[in-house]
């Protein structure tokens, strides 16, 4: 079969089955291309609770799709690939936040959305790398804890000092891996190209860049700038999206390791056999945790507008 047959394919049956197909950025633009909403981590949440139909395909990793299911309990929800987590959701416990309260109950808790659905029924409000500094400006609280990207966090504190933000050691094992000096050797083979960095690198790369964004932004700046040439400081997929979105400007990969292994797991083939054969893996959530992770979520919706 050929890409585009089994696209057209996609297209006809996801009508006919009655499935909404949210694709996140990072995922390839062979899969964009049969999406009924494309976009970064908030704008899939707002999706998620609009979307008029009675299935979703979540193309991206596990959070979102829980995120998914929270917003919207009466729907199926389909995770494109069964091991597409993220790591950094993973990376604290549970346990480890409820301990924290009961030691610093004057604090409120802040998520990154990028948190498995139980550790956000521990947490008072979550945010994307796009709403973060509208929310965490929006929350009466001036003491807050965020957790678990202490990058995005870092940058958050900076922009917001009249905010007293205490943080905790965790972050992306793939924006992790851009450094300063990949900022020098591209800045020095392309002088006239703009720097766009995703909020989730080091602080050292963040502090070069034009401009510091989620996916979306990265992109919106990119389209809308008059600039010829970029550098992207975020998982390379979204240099791929644009040069196909802007064949008249060059966009190059700030380092060629910035890639995402569980974004890249989801294929065209997932999403065919998910339309066509029902061959998907399905999102379940027990009320109890569902209705205690949506608190934070429904505020980040509340807060962020
Ligand atoms: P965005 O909200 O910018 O899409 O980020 C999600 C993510 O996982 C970035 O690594
Ligand atoms: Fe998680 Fe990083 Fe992959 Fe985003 S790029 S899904 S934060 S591991």
């Amino acid at each position: 079969m050929k890409i585009r047959e089994m696209q057209d394919e996609i297209i006809r049956l996801k009508k006919e089955k009655d499935i909404c197909i949210l694709v996140h950025a990072y995922i390839s633009h062979d899969v964009w291309e049969v999406a009924d909403y494309v976009g970064d981590s908030y704008g899939l949440a707002k999706q998620a609770a609009s979307a008029p139909q009675k299935n979703v395909l979540m193309c991206g990793v596990r959070f979102m799709a829980e995120t998914c299911k929270i917003l919207s309990p009466e729907k199926r929800v389909f995770l494109s690939h069964p091991d597409a987590g993220c790591p950094m959701a993973e990376q604290i416990d549970k346990a480890v936040i409820e301990n924290y309260k009961k030691n610093n109950p004057d604090r409120t808790v802040v998520a990154y959305i990028n948190t498995t659905a139980d550790l956000k029924t521990v947490c008072d409000v979550c945010v994307t790398s796009s709403s973060a500094l509208k929310i965490v400006e929006n929350i009466e609280n001036d003491k807050i804890l965020f957790i678990p990207d202490s990058n995005l966090g870092g940058w958050i504190k900076e922009k917001c000092p009249n905010k007293d933000i205490e943080l905790m050691q965790g972050g992306c094992p793939t924006h992790i891996l851009l450094r300063k000096e990949h900022v020098e050797r591209m800045k020095e083979k392309h002088p006239d190209a703009l720097l766009l960095v995703h909020p989730e690198s080091r602080k050292e790369v963040a502090d070069l860049a034009d401009y510091v964004g989620s996916t979306t932004g990265i992109m919106k700046f990119a389209k809308e700038s008059d600039n010829k040439e970029f550098i992207i400081g975020t998982e390379n997929s979204i240099v791929q999206h644009l040069q196909v979105e802007c064949p008249d400007k060059r966009f190059y990969e700030l380092s060629k390791e910035c890639v995402c292994k569980n974004m890249k797991l989801t294929t065209l083939a997932d999403v065919y056999n998910m339309v066509k054969y029902g061959e998907s893996e399905e999102i379940f959530m027990d009320e109890e945790t569902r209705v205690k992770a949506l608190r934070s979520i429904d505020n980040m919706l509340k807060l962020g507008g």
